[in-house]
């Protein structure tokens, strides 16, 4: 376990990131916590406890640190697409706060686009410090000022409150059909 000096922590210049940084909110990034920071995935977040932090919502089976990176790459291939992002404890330089908005483009609406957010999890030991909410409002920036005319998503019964306190509503129903 790493200790707690701020030293630990890596800053964005050092780091291959998945999309440009400067997509995140300057608003979401003022309203943190000093000991916070918001970035793009890094290609080496393997490292920094990312798969840990998605067990909070699902099943997480570890593809090893090669699957991991070629998925990274595969991400990465296509721009403007997936904007996977990361709240890291500065002091420990481990992720403690994950979300990802995908975009996609329409035939319908004038070429439209629609924001697709996914995959939002909080470690346990920092849930309600509002960091489920700034990473709901720094995807919402990036979904809007990529031009979707609507960002959605699908959540359990137990969640909309927390989605209603981040101003979306309930809107119609979700089917699924696992394989
Ligand atoms: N029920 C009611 N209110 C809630 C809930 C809830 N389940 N969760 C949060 N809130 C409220 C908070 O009390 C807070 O209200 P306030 O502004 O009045 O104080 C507000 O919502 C913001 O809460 P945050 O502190 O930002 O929430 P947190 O950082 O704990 O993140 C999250 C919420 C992401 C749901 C977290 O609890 C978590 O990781 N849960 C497990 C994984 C999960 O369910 N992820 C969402 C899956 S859906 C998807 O990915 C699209």
């Amino acid at each position: 376990m790493a200790t707690s000096t701020s030293s630990n922590f890596t800053p964005d210049s050092s780091l291959d990131l998945l999309f440009n940084p400067e997509l995140i909110s300057q608003e979401v990034r003022n309203a943190l916590p000093a000991d916070l920071h918001i970035r793009p995935l890094a290609r080496t977040d393997y490292q920094r406890s990312h798969l840990a932090v998605l067990s909070v919502l699902t099943v997480v089976t570890d593809p090893g640190l090669a699957a991991y990176q070629s998925q990274f790459d595969a991400m990465r291939v296509a721009p403007n697409t997936n904007y996977t992002l990361v709240i890291i404890d500065k002091s420990s330089d481990q992720i403690v706060g994950v979300g990802a908005v995908f975009i996609e483009r329409k035939f319908l609406r004038g070429l439209g686009k629609v924001g697709h957010i996914e995959d939002i999890a909080v470690d346990k030991r920092q849930q309600g410090k509002k960091l489920g909410l700034r990473i709901i409002q720094a995807l919402t920036a990036i979904s809007e000022r990529e031009g979707c005319y609507k960002t959605i998503l699908n959540c359990s019964d137990d969640n909309v409150p927390f989605y209603q306190k981040c101003g979306y509503e309930k809107k119609e129903n979700e089917m699924a059909k696992y394989a």
